[in-house]
């Protein structure tokens, strides 16, 4: 057999593979209803970073990583520290270096990674991104700061709000909105519900609304229709009856 026919040969196999291969696949999704892997954009802990504390020297991270950016862009922590870090990535592969320490984590989309750090002394660490990910990434840093645990402590006193005895926050509650929305002005998953009534609500893609009940009634029932721009399409539809809606209607023109 000569080099030319047995070239075409291989060449007409491996191309007879590839389409067996994409057959198969197609063959699942539409029969047996096997759902291709993606990423884990819709999933709440990686939709935002996040600084969860287990206890005073202990303290959980979730670092969301995407084009080109770490979130949380910093936090702080005290000297003795130990800190969790659960890192995933939002578009592309990025990966995590925290300079200075052991830290070295890949950041793949549909992939949980972790690594645990204990800081003893205080110091700024600089984290950054160690995979090629597109033109800006070597603009890709966070910073960990560690400070002493005087500094860190006089940081984290402030007064907490009090805790909301009014029944309808406890129905917020049992509806899963607190998740995302908080009452207190502290911007989350979606926007604060504090002092909603009135607003003017800058949307996505361009536009204004004001947030008068009729907004706000819409945005509950229907959250795809008006997204506020910053956020994702990401609230669920709740499922209420007219006179939940109504109180919690009522209840968020209380939140001044
Ligand atoms: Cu992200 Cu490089």
């Amino acid at each position: 057999m000569n080099a030319l026919r047995l070239e075409r040969r291989i060449l007409i196999i491996s191309t007879a593979f590839v389409l067996i291969l994409f057959g198969i696949a197609a063959l699942a999704i539409d029969m047996f209803h096997v759902g291709l892997p993606t990423c884990l954009t819709d999933i709440k802990p990686f939709l935002k970073g996040e600084v969860i504390t287990h206890s005073p020297d202990h303290f959980e991270v979730h670092y969301v990583s995407k084009m080109w950016a770490f979130d949380p862009e910093e936090i702080v922590v005290p000297a003795g520290a130990t800190v969790d870090f659960y890192v995933s990535a939002r578009d592309v592969t990025h990966g995590l270096v925290l300079l200075g320490t052991n830290l070295n984590l890949m950041a793949v989309p549909g992939v949980v990674n972790y690594a645990r750090v204990k800081f003893d002394q205080p110091r700024n660490y600089k984290l950054l991104c160690h995979e090629f990910c597109g033109t800006g990434h070597e603009r890709m840093a966070a910073t960990v700061r560690v400070v002493d645990r005087a500094t860190f402590d006089a940081a984290h006193a402030a007064p907490k709000p009090l805790e909301p005895t009014d029944p309808t926050y406890k129905l917020l509650e049992a509806k899963d909105c607190l998740t995302c929305h908080s009452i207190d002005g502290s911007e989350s998953i979606g926007p604060t519900l504090k002092g909603i009534l009135g607003r003017s609500v800058k949307l996505k893609g361009g536009g204004t609304a004001i947030a008068d009940e009729a907004y706000l009634r819409e945005s509950i029932l229907k959250p795809e229709v008006k997204i506020v721009d910053g956020f994702d399409d990401v609230m669920p539809k709740p499922e209420l009856t007219d006179e939940e809606l109504k109180q919690i209607l009522d209840y968020l023109k209380t939140l001044k």
